[in-house]
């Protein structure tokens, strides 16, 4: 079969490879990928991994064969789920208990920006508890993570605000009613219960000081690699604050997967959750679309179709 490879040309460079088909583990169904999307844990993935590396974490496709363990969905199922960093292929051996089936209503365009995205997403705002009457502040709302938990938050009956780096990036987002901070200059100030960040830096700091108390910080990234600072009144002058970081990778060992993505296919389904595309491009010319990401380019998700 063909699968996207590192290359040693560039690590932002993949290349189209004929490798072996995959061998299933028992508890593995194999798929044929129809789409995958690009996430920004993708491409630090692709920087890190020696040259001839397979990637992708989303996956959408049909199952071909059943895991030969019986559980999980039978063959002819359209599935998404959570691949092991081999999802960029035309096919794919994924743990049965990282699938979910994908309703008709669900497109597999859709359906592929769900997983690392929405999952993320959930667990971020699920580890806050309860969302009710609170206040969310999502950093990063501009990025993939970042549109999903501003609509989880929103659906979950949270005030929102959604911290972009520019009116730009922000578009749409007042749609999914969050009140929108463009700009890092001039930061938000509206005190928070819930702070969901993945920018980190200053960003992150910045947040943290709009916390009340009780609040609760979700940490899963930081995407500008700088130390994180806390203020020195970081405790005293907001009893009972909770700070958590998230691994997604992590997380799943210690969730029910296919239960959670069927919940974030349910709301896509009766409209809840918006499965934002930003650019659909096919998978066999992969750069343009990394490239976008990298850039920060483009609004929503980027999804390669196979
Ligand atoms: N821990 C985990 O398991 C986990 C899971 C998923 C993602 N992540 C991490 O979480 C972060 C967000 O993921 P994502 O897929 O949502 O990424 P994304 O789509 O690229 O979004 C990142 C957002 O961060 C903002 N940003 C601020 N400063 C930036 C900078 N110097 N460079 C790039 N972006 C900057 C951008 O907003 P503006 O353009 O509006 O400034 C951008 O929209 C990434 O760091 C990713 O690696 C971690």
């Amino acid at each position: 079969m063909k699968a996207l490879v590192t290359t040693s040309l560039d690590p932002l460079t993949l290349e189209l490879r004929s490798v072996p088909d995959p061998r299933p583990h028992p508890d593995e169904a194999l798929i044929e990928v129809h789409a995958t999307a690009l996430n920004r844990a993708d491409i630090l993935l692709a920087i890190r991994r020696p040259v001839g590396s397979p990637l992708g974490l989303d996956v959408v496709g049909t199952v071909l064969s059943p895991a030969a363990d019986g559980s999980g969905p039978p063959a002819g199922t359209r599935v998404t789920g959570l691949a092991a960093n081999n999802a960029w292929a035309e096919l794919a051996a994924v743990r049965t208990d990282r699938l979910a089936a994908v309703p008709d209503s669900v497109t597999d365009t859709d359906a592929a920006t769900l997983p690392v995205a929405g999952l993320t997403a959930l667990y971020a705002l699920q580890k806050a508890g309860w969302l009710l009457g609170k206040h969310t502040l999502v950093t990063g709302a501009s990025g993939g993570v970042g549109r999903m938990a501003v609509q989880l938050a929103h659906a979950g009956g949270s005030k929102v605000t959604a911290w972009v780096g520019s009116e730009a990036r922000g578009t749409g987002l007042a749609e999914f009613g969050a009140k929108v901070v463009a700009g890092y200059e001039e930061p938000p100030t509206t005190p928070a219960d819930i702070l969901v960040d993945s920018v980190g830096g200053e960003v992150f700091t910045t947040g943290y000081k709009l916390l009340r108390r009780g609040g609760m910080a979700t940490v899963f990234g930081n995407t500008v690699r700088a130390e994180l600072r806390l203020p020195a009144d970081w405790g005293h002058a907001r009893p009972g604050v909770r700070i958590e970081y998230l691994f997604l990778l992590d997380e799943i060992t210690r969730r029910d997967v296919p239960a959670d993505l069927a919940l974030l296919l349910a709301l896509v389904t009766s409209g809840k959750l918006v499965a934002e595309l930003g650019l659909l491009t096919p998978w066999t010319d992969p750069q343009p679309a990394i490239a976008a990401l990298h850039s920060r380019s483009v609004n929503g998700k980027v999804v390669l179709s196979m």
